[in-house]
């Protein structure tokens, strides 16, 4: 998986997916966010048109959903006008644009979402600059969105939501199938991807890695919680099975 790749510049390199995907390919560069912070336009630019990368993975973001509500403008730079440098400095150089997005951006009433739907209306402030942010990326002239959600290798909480459903996983298991539409991003001729695994319960989940959790419920949460914001992976299954076919 690791050869013939093309210059690969990844923001968010020390967060929770971007140190496993670098981890698993470890010939991209990725500038800390000191270094390439990206709500400083002068930075973004002058970093990627140094690089001059092929493919731009952008993953660097404000991830605290309930903290979000409160610190709405840090939530906004970063998200939005940060996916907008970015945008623009890929534009610049002709870098295609990998943009992680997440399955907060719909409204959890109907679930098994595909990529085509409709997005919205989102229930909380995080899903609104993550849905402003897709619509950011679509500006990019070569660009992928993909759609995905993740938790760290273990579950941290002593409660997990019967009532709420996901098709997220953890991110040892998300990050190696990210790692492949990485490696084969610029051969992706779809613009929207969805990359997780199979409709459950957060329980559910929960429970692969922590026997002890207790079961609750949605109402209980500090912010408003879609209830099923799973996604259809049917596009990602066919690309896969393409993949394999040619290998
Ligand atoms: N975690 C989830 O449940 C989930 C679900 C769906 C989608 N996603 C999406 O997946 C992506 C990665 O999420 P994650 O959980 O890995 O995030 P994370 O662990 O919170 O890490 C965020 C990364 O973004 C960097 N960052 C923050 N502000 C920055 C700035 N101004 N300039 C440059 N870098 C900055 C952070 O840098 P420092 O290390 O220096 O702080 C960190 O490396 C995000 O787009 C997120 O929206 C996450």
């Amino acid at each position: 998986m690791t050869t013939h790749l093309p210059t690969i510049l990844m923001t968010g390199g020390n967060g929770r997916l971007g140190s496993e995907l670098r981890a698993l390919l470890p010939q991209i560069m990725a500038p800390s966010s000191k270094e390439l912070d990206v709500t400083d336009a002068p930075q973004v630019q002058e970093v990627i048109e140094r690089v001059r990368p092929q493919l731009i993975v952008h993953a660097a973001a404000y991830t605290n959903v309930s903290k979000a509500e409160k610190e709405r403008e840090r939530c906004w730079a970063i998200n939005v006008e940060g996916t907008r440098n970015i945008v623009a400095a890929a534009n610049r150089v002709g870098a295609k644009l990998l943009h992680i997005s997440t399955d907060y951006v719909f409204s959890g009433d109907e679930g098994n979402y595909r990529e085509g739907d409709t997005p919205g209306p989102v229930v909380n402030y995080y899903s609104l600059t993550k849905l402003v942010a897709e619509e950011a990326a679509r500006c990019a002239q070569r660009h992928l969105i993909v759609r995905t959600s993740f938790r760290p290798r273990e579950f941290q909480y002593p409660v997990a939501f019967s009532d709420v459903y996901t098709s997220q996983d953890y991110v040892d298991i998300i990050a190696p199938m990210l790692a492949e539409v990485v490696t084969h991003a610029l051969e992706i001729e779809d613009q929207m991807l969805h990359v997780v695994t199979e409709r459950k319960s957060v329980y559910e989940l929960a429970r692969r890695r922590n026997s002890e959790v207790r079961e609750g419920r949605r109402a209980e949460a500090n912010v408003a919680l879609p209830a099923d914001v799973s996604l259809n992976t049917g596009r990602w299954q066919q690309i896969r099975h393409s993949w394999s076919k040619t290998s």
